[in-house]
């Protein structure tokens, strides 16, 4: 069955919890597919885990219409959400609507997500028909403004995330990402909206979760403190590596097995 937004509304409705990962090739969005992974995320992220890059800053557009389609050809069931980039939503909602409508023509995505309090834009790109997902908390493409990778949300200022929540959801967002904020104001947030939130790094209050696929698979170098390996990828990569490598110094590979008559 195709997940939808209003599926994930539906399920908001009922308490039930869903899952999201990041995904930015065929081969994992069809693996996380098959897995029951509600939301298949081409975030930008895809900038730090695939491109190599410090932080999301420099990713393109065309480099998120690249990965989403792949993403998008591989998948069935799951809602697949692309990532508007820095630089391609903050110049005006024209700007914003023209960029959402790039990713879901070249893409087929389902959906696009921007980070930050902006509801006009996100308004602008709904009223033209394409479901956005808001981001709020610790923003990656306003790192250097938020002085680095910290907690958002606490003290004073948790009464202005949730009241940009709310904004988002009046502009009609189908959905909030939530990173990196206290649990206790996840939990506000997730208790106060009608719409679905998403938590990475939020506590367990949200209705659903997100992580960054090489993060839960422990291929990441580092991983946030909020991220659970679900297995270790890079240790069981780096093993089977170096023995191919001795295998293939050794002569002990390729085998008849492996080769033709
Ligand atoms: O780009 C991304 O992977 C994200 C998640 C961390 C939510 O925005």
């Amino acid at each position: 069955m195709k997940i939808r937004t209003g599926t994930l509304a539906q399920l908001k409705q009922k308490g039930e919890k869903f899952a999201c990962l990041t995904s930015y090739d065929a081969l994992t969005a069809q693996i996380f597919d098959q897995a029951g992974i509600e939301v298949l995320l081409v975030g930008d992220s895809a900038g730090n885990v695939v491109l190599g890059y410090p932080t999301t800053i420099p990713v393109t557009i065309e480099q998120m219409v690249h990965f989403g389609k792949a993403v998008t050809e591989a998948t069935q069931s799951a809602l697949v959400v692309v990532d508007m980039p820095f630089g391609s939503y903050e110049l005006s909602s024209e700007q914003a609507l023209a960029s959402s409508i790039k990713i879901m023509k070249e893409t087929g995505a389902d959906a696009v997500k921007l980070e930050g309090a902006r509801p006009e834009a996100v308004k602008r790109i709904v009223d033209a028909g394409i479901p956005v997902m808001g981001h709020l908390g610790f923003t990656p493409q306003s790192v250097n403004q938020l002085s680095g990778f910290k907690v958002q949300g606490r003290g004073d200022s948790s009464g202005q995330l949730l009241q940009d929540a709310k904004e988002l959801q009046a502009a009609g967002a189908f959905a909030i990402v939530l990173e990196m904020i206290p649990a206790q104001l996840a939990q506000r947030v997730s208790d106060e909206l009608q719409i679905p939130t998403i938590g990475i790094g939020a506590g367990l209050g949200c209705d659903g979760q997100i992580l960054v696929w090489t993060d839960f698979a422990g291929l990441s170098d580092r991983s946030p403190k909020f991220a659970k390996k679900y297995l270790n990828l890079r240790d069981s990569l780096l093993e089977a590596a170096t023995s191919y490598r001795e295998e293939v110094r050794t002569g002990a590979f390729p085998t008849e097995e492996q080769s033709f008559s």
